[in-house]
């Protein structure tokens, strides 16, 4: 095994540990209650999968940052840095229900059917109900991080750091369903409406267990530089996964964005190469869409150069990202958060 593939392994491990906690965590925070079928609806994603990324960040930075063992602390009660002890799982659950409010509403948005490898809630409910179980998600993420316990102080500050995020998610959103079948977007507008809609989550995972914690502003603005240049280099590689991965694998429809003339990196690139980037595929057409007509499209991309464009830009982002954490102490949770990165944009699905 070369040195690339036991870090790889050594972070996807890491991922999955954390993951099972996460899991067991969600269950205990966000209980069936009446009416159930609106809890029903806003657990069924939870309960699908996911890859629980953003969760296992807020962790690993609060591993790296007390300096503790990998995993050897309970996270209910993780110690802070100046010796109370709060629920660290709190937060993590928090950032996670968070992200499954959002991919509620985006699949509305988006028009898609599949989620994490099943049907979309306003499918597999309605769309009155997926409305209401996002709208829930959103509310119970807020009640779930005032639970970690922190002094009142930092508690403010994370629900502060939450609301500004999830107001920056709506403007990210909002600017992305603008921008489809635009001609003219460009590269500096792709990069705020990404930052908005996916980045700030990944700030908030890394910046979040600093406030509860009592880092200082230094280390916290750090953490939260390292979370909002990987999570950019994460929606780039969305993007090109979106392209490249069959659905089943992915969990979601291969070719949605095509489909629904997003526009991204690779489509930016494309059209300044002089590509017809909205005659690619039958926009409109998710049910006729085939793979066959993806395949051709993404040959036209890649011959353009405009997959490697974007993977490049990724690349770049994440090593930025990495180079954020120098403020944290080195350890080897600190080693896991730059190999998080890396896994970030080598991801298959
Ligand atoms: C999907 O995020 C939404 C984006 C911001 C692109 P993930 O790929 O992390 O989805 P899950 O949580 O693993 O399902
Ligand atoms: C999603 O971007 C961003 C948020 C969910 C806020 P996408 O629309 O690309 O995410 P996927 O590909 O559907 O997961
Ligand atoms: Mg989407
Ligand atoms: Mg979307
Ligand atoms: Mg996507």
């Amino acid at each position: 095994m070369t040195e690339d593939d036991r870090r790889a392994r050594a972070v996807t491990e890491a991922v999955a540990e954390r993951r099972d906690l996460v899991n067991a965590a969600i269950d205990e925070d966000l209980p069936l209650a009446h009416p159930e079928r609106l809890y029903e609806a806003s657990r069924y994603l939870l309960e699908a999968g996911g890859k629980r990324l953003r969760p296992a960040v807020v962790l690993l930075v609060a591993e790296a940052l007390s300096d503790v063992e990998p995993l050897s602390e309970d996270y209910r009660r993780f110690p802070t840095l100046s010796g109370e002890e709060i629920d660290l799982l709190k937060a993590a659950v928090s950032i996670e229900v968070i992200q499954s409010f959002t991919l509620i509403h985006d699949d509305i948005m988006d028009d898609d059917d599949l989620r994490r490898g099943v049907p979309a809630v306003h499918r597999a409910y309605d769309l009155e109900t997926a409305i209401l179980a996002g709208d829930t998600l959103y509310s119970k993420a807020f009640e779930i991080m005032l639970g970690t316990g922190a002094p009142p102080e930092r508690a403010i500050k994370a629900i502060e750091a939450l609301a500004t995020t999830c107001t920056k998610i709506c403007e990210g959103q909002a600017l992305d369903v603008s921008f489809e079948g635009r001609e003219d977007v460009g590269i500096s507008e792709y990069m705020e409406m990404i930052e908005l809609k996916t980045a700030v989550l990944y700030g908030a995972a890394a910046s979040v267990p600093g406030i509860v914690l009592g880092a200082d502003d230094e280390t916290v603005s750090a953490l939260c530089g390292y979370g909002l240049d990987v999570g950019r280099a994460f929606q780039i590689q969305d993007d090109v996964l979106d392209l490249t991965v069959a659905s089943d694998r992915l969990g979601k429809q291969r070719g949605s964005d095509l489909v629904e003339g997003k526009r991204t990196l690779i489509t930016l690139h494309a059209t300044d190469q002089g590509v017809d980037v909205d005659g690619l595929v039958d926009a409109g057409s998710v049910e006729t869409v085939t793979e066959a007509d993806i395949d051709r499209a993404v040959a036209e991309l890649e011959a353009a150069g405009s997959i490697d464009f974007a993977r490049e830009r990724a690349s770049s982002l994440v090593e930025r990202g990495k180079a954020r954490l120098e403020v944290v102490p080195e350890n080897e949770p600190r080693d896991l958060l730059c190999d998080l990165a890396d896994y970030l944009i080598e991801r298959g699905y």
